[in-house]
């Protein structure tokens, strides 16, 4: 019998009303293929890169399984991979920051709530066990991924879907792009999760 290849490219991601996303996702099972995960991981990565983002999670690509990417904000960074992830301390110092999803184009809030650090213990790319302190913007990635394994997004977390606010318009991006030409320094736009 042959292996099935399950990810042979790129995987979509999910928008809503994916019910994928609002499901609560499964461990990883122990004896999953070897070749299925690293499958699975790469056409989750190629994903996460072709849309530019910092954070994938398995329900974001259809897929039932605890799994997310997490990376720092820095072109050169690579996305960690974690499995099966645990939260083991959250500090109880709360700060608001911007979050977008790439399950939710076109909105993002700057009043989402979140731990500043987090430690987690969860299994990498090969099944070891390994642990992370995180703080700040990697923080907050971590918790907006994990939400998604439980079905949560960024959104449940506002205190008011009024702090949701619509992503510049093409057109407005494009007039801004004319405008860097000449004066202002550069920004660089927040990636999504
Ligand atoms: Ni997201």
């Amino acid at each position: 019998m042959q292996h099935l290849s399950i990810v042979t490219a790129s995987l979509d991601i999910a928008n809503l009303p994916s019910i994928c996303l609002r499901q609560k996702a499964q461990d990883v099972p122990d004896e999953i293929f070897p070749e299925t995960l690293r499958s699975i991981i790469e056409g989750m990565v190629f994903s996460l890169y072709s849309a530019g983002g910092v954070g994938l999670a398995a329900p974001q690509v259809g897929i039932g399984w605890r799994l997310f990417l997490a990376m720092e904000r820095d072109p050169n960074a690579s996305p960690m991979v974690l499995i099966n992830p645990k939260f083991v301390d959250m500090s109880e110092e709360i700060e608001e920051g911007r979050e977008g999803c790439l399950s939710l184009p076109g909105y993002f809030s700057t009043k989402v709530p979140r731990s500043k650090v987090v430690k987690v213990e969860a299994l990498n790319q090969v099944l070891e066990p390994v642990q992370f302190e995180v703080h700040d913007f990697l923080a907050r990635v971590f918790q907006h991924e994990y939400d998604h394994l439980d079905g949560i997004l960024y959104t449940d977390r506002l205190k008011s879907l009024e702090d949701l606010e619509a992503t510049r318009s093409a057109e407005e991006r494009a007039r801004e792009t004319i405008e860097h030409l000449y004066a202002r320094p550069e920004t660089t736009p927040q990636p999504d999760m």
